[in-house]
């Protein structure tokens, strides 16, 4: 299992220290997310402070947009080069032309899928797309309860990548553990995203490892 950190629950009054120390700690991706206050009830970073944070980083950045307007959101973050951008499916009219919008700045796009989205709504574009992003919770707040139909509908996901002979990397973002990540693996998701597990633990190092099944 690979281990994104969410920086939502750092403390940000030491940001780029807490960057530094998560990455020191192992994780293998610096999730960053970034609400608008529109499309999800809470507004969090903008550019000048995700480049600063990207200074600290050693690790990849996972930019995890919740906006209204994501080919807006998508320029102003090109420029600082995540490894993965992802946008959320609910909020995006024409998914195909935003993929190759961020493939054109040599990111890797990603689709985000909130807890109530069926996987049919990516059945036809998920052969354009390097990672699925399953929310176990509903958008816009750290620290919530993991929703568990996810598991289901990461198996059914893991099944469809599969059989399409695909690639494509499967993440869940939300109320992820060491208690619910070996569910997790078994049904067959490859990154998993910890934000309060990881920060609000006394050793950075020890939940990321508990979180490596
Ligand atoms: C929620 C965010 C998550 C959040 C996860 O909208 O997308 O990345 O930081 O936090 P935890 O791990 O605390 O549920
Ligand atoms: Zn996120």
């Amino acid at each position: 299992m690979l281990v994104a950190a969410s920086i939502l629950s750092a403390n940000f009054g030491k940001l780029d220290e807490e960057v530094r120390a998560i990455c020191d700690a192992g994780c293998d991706f610096v999730h960053v997310d970034v609400m608008d206050g529109h499309f999800v009830p809470n507004l969090t970073i903008g550019p000048v402070v995700v480049n600063s944070a990207a200074k600290s980083a050693v690790k990849p950045l996972d930019i995890h947009l919740m906006v209204e307007n994501n080919t807006f959101f998508t320029e102003l973050f090109a420029s600082i080069k995540p490894k993965y951008l992802s946008f959320h499916i609910e909020e995006e009219k024409h998914p195909h032309r935003l993929i190759q919008k961020i493939k054109s700045y040599g990111i890797h796009p990603a689709i985000v899928l909130n807890p109530h989205t069926s996987l049919q709504e990516i059945e036809y574009i998920l052969e354009d797309i390097d990672m699925v992003l399953l929310m176990s919770v509903n958008p816009g707040f750290g620290g919530q309860s993991f929703i568990r139909s996810t598991l289901k509908k990461a198996k059914t996901l893991r099944k469809m990548i599969d059989s399409a002979g695909l690639k494509t990397l499967i993440e869940v973002d939300g109320g992820v553990n060491d208690k619910n990540v070996h569910e997790l693996k078994n049904a067959g998701v490859d990154i998993v995203v910890a934000g309060n597990y990881i920060f609000g633990s006394s050793s950075y190092k020890d939940a990321i490892d508990s979180l490596r099944v």
